[in-house]
């Protein structure tokens, strides 16, 4: 009898989509679906994976999850060293509200961008997907969904273009990728940076200082933007409007004309001075990106020098991609997860699943890549932060 029960509770997904389908569907072979997360962690990752192991077995579907980023299926060692691992039900219980990601990340080895010595010993990028393509067939995988940013969007177009069937989910804090409205791990960044700016505001105006808090986002202002005004900065440089010092010292001179002796300011890492360039931690190598960083200690000492105030910098890095996500990208997590599955159903490959509210949609792959959504200047938000008195440094 416990016997029975057990085989019963084993079987009870192929018992439901048995249940659930008809005639040729039942007679589908089960399919062996991948997922990957690769570039850099955002909060809804783990929610994403919940969501699509769970939609696959509902299914009578098999999951497998590649372990970082595609380097699981990159290099022999990895792949031979369990670089691919089945997830059933247990492997996703209870992560639905953890950052980061269970498969692990990489921004690192990019397949169509791979890292290796030449004959001189130099070293070049070479395109490695094949060996990837020829290893997800030795596991005899299906499709792939392949969660990420443009980076990793890009590689899952290029698989689906060499015959993989491959379904892509937009990933980023930063909330720069085209076609889709919002991105999730955006949410949570954008939450957790504005409780910090709201923290620095009693520290600055008991030191009558200017605070300059810089903040993630890479080419675009998106997190920087609706943080500070949201924590409703003084000043807010992005990107987008590339700033003039002795403006937002003109403000900050101007708080102090009226009595009120402290001001903050909130840039994004990959603002930059009228005429000038962006701030860089390092310049970009062979298979590894140009790190931004910096802005926020460059801005903090022209105020310095330029108003004769106090200043400090603080950059909150890293932190934005940390915690637990908010509801709000728990729930476009789990939405995208489970998207990404019915694609697959639907028997469609080369698309990324998209939010354009109140619906979740299908987008192609090609068309989402190599387009970076900035903050346009006529938005709703800027012009409310003009409205505000928030100086954007132009
Ligand atoms: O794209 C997400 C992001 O956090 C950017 O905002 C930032 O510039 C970059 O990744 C940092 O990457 P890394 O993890 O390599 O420091």
């Amino acid at each position: 009898m416990l016997w029975w029960i057990s085989e019963f509770i084993n079987n009870k997904n192929h018992l439901f989509f048995n249940l659930k389908t008809t005639g040729d569907q039942a007679n589908m072979k089960t399919k062996r679906i991948a997922v990957c997360t690769g570039g850099g962690d955002a909060p809804g990752l783990n929610a994403v994976i919940r969501s699509i192991v769970l939609s696959s077995l509902y299914r009578g579907w098999e999951c497998f999850g590649i372990r970082d980023g595609y380097n699981g299926l990159l290099t022999p060692e990895k792949y031979e060293k369990g670089g691919v691992i089945p997830l059933d039900r247990d492997s996703v219980r209870g992560i639905t509200h953890l950052g980061g990601t269970i498969l692990g990340t990489t921004n690192k080895g990019n397949p169509l961008k791979y890292p290796v010595a030449d004959h001189t010993g130099h070293i070049i990028e070479k395109d490695v997907t094949d060996e990837v393509i020829k290893r997800f067939r030795d596991k005899e995988l299906d499709a792939l969904i392949a969660i990420g940013g443009d980076g990793s969007l890009a590689i899952a177009n290029a698989l689906h273009q060499k015959g993989l069937n491959v379904v892509g989910v937009p990933k980023t804090i930063d909330n720069d990728l085209d076609q889709t409205v919002v991105t999730f791990g955006f949410d949570t960044a954008v939450h957790f940076a504005t409780e910090c700016i709201d923290r620095l505001h009693s520290t600055a105006e008991s030191h009558q200082r200017v605070m300059v808090v810089e903040v993630m986002g890479r080419y675009a202002g998106w997190i920087a933007l609706n943080a500070g005004v949201a924590a409703t900065a003084d000043a807010v440089l992005i990107p987008e409007i590339p700033y003039d010092i002795k403006k937002v010292a003109e403000k900050v001179l101007d708080r102090g004309r009226q009595g009120r002796h402290f001001s903050i300011v909130v840039t994004a890492e990959g603002a930059k001075p009228v005429g000038g360039s962006l701030t860089l931690v390092s310049k970009k190598e062979a298979g590894v990106n140009e790190r931004l960083g910096g802005v926020g200690q460059k801005v903090a000492e022209d105020l310095l020098a330029l108003t004769g105030k106090d200043s400090r910098h603080v950059s909150l890095g890293h932190l934005l991609r940390g915690g637990t996500p908010t509801s709000f990208d728990r729930l476009l997590s789990l939405r995208f997860g489970a998207a990404a599955v019915r694609a697959l159903e639907e028997g469609q490959s080369g698309i990324m699943v998209a939010i354009d509210p109140p619906d979740v949609k299908y987008v192609s792959l090609e068309e989402s890549i190599n387009r970076m959504k900035t903050v346009p200047l006529d938005c709703d938000t800027i012009l409310t932060a003009r409205d505000l008195g928030i100086c954007l440094g132009d």
